[in-house]
């Protein structure tokens, strides 16, 4: 499991003033590989971090309920939602904190997402059934869930071992990567150096081939899975980015 204290700290690292602006347009895209754009939808926005989508599904008119174990993410936002009621009025948005493992109403949405890399991070694979079995429970009859990562074909294309980045205020990002278990598992270190000060974190996550994730989610209980190469809906073929696959209940 990814340890909780990265997501508060690396919160800026991971999402990025581009990546909020990117969200309307994911949501956009994924309404329709989802084939639902023009309804008002019951969205679970699983998980939801900082509330990116839930905030783009919610000025869109649906209902949204937003789970997350953040506690830094979930308080950011509910500022963000209170200062949108505030300014512009109400959306329909509930914030739960929940674990993706054990989450889930029964019948209660018409579609579930699960966006950037958001799957896999457990050791036990049985967690990450567990948690695909609650999407399956928690999607009325013909639901989608749209699950969308950096599939283990992405990355094989693209790896590198060693990466650093420079973060605007000036600070340094260095990640550093290891693949084990036969490409099956992505061992990963963050080190973040702030004044001198150097702070590093180490967490990985299994890795999913198209093949794998589309196996996993027709025994949790979808009937259909369509695997897709991006959120412009191209094939998951060699020039694939990402791996996104839409599972029908
Ligand atoms: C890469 S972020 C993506 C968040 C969001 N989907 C987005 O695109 O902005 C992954 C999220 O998973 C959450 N997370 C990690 N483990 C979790 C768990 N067991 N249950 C619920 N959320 C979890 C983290 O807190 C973080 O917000």
């Amino acid at each position: 499991m990814i340890p909780d204290d990265i997501w508060a700290h690396a919160r800026d690292a991971i999402f990025p003033p581009e990546s909020f602006a990117a969200a309307a347009g994911e949501v956009a895209a994924v309404l329709d590989l989802a084939d639902l754009a023009g309804r008002t939808l019951d969205v679970l926005d699983l998980p939801c971090g900082p509330g990116r989508h839930t905030m783009a599904f919610a000025e869109a008119g649906h209902r949204v309920v937003a789970v997350d174990s953040a506690l830094s993410y979930l308080h950011e936002l509910r500022s963000r939602l209170a200062t949108r009621r505030a300014r512009e009025g109400d959306v329909d948005v509930e914030v739960v904190s929940g674990d993706m493992r054990t989450f889930w109403r029964s019948g209660a949405f018409d579609l579930a997402v699960n966006l950037y890399h958001s799957f896999g991070y457990f050791a036990d694979p049985e967690e990450d059934r567990a948690t695909l079995r609650c999407y399956a429970a928690s999607l009325r009859p013909g639901g989608k869930l749209v699950l969308e990562l950096l599939g283990l074909e992405n990355l094989a294309k693209r790896f590198r071992p060693r990466d650093w980045h420079r973060m605007p205020d000036g600070s340094l990002h260095l990640q550093e990567r290891r693949v084990r278990d036969d490409w099956g598992w992505l061992d990963v270190d963050w080190i973040f150096v702030e004044d001198g000060v150097e702070r590093s974190f180490s967490f990985g996550h299994r890795l999913y081939s198209g093949r794998d994730l589309r196996r996993e989610l027709l025994a949790a209980g979808f009937s259909d899975v369509q695997l897709f190469g991006g959120f412009g809906g191209g094939p998951y073929d060699a020039d694939a980015e990402r791996l996104v696959a839409v599972a029908t209940k």
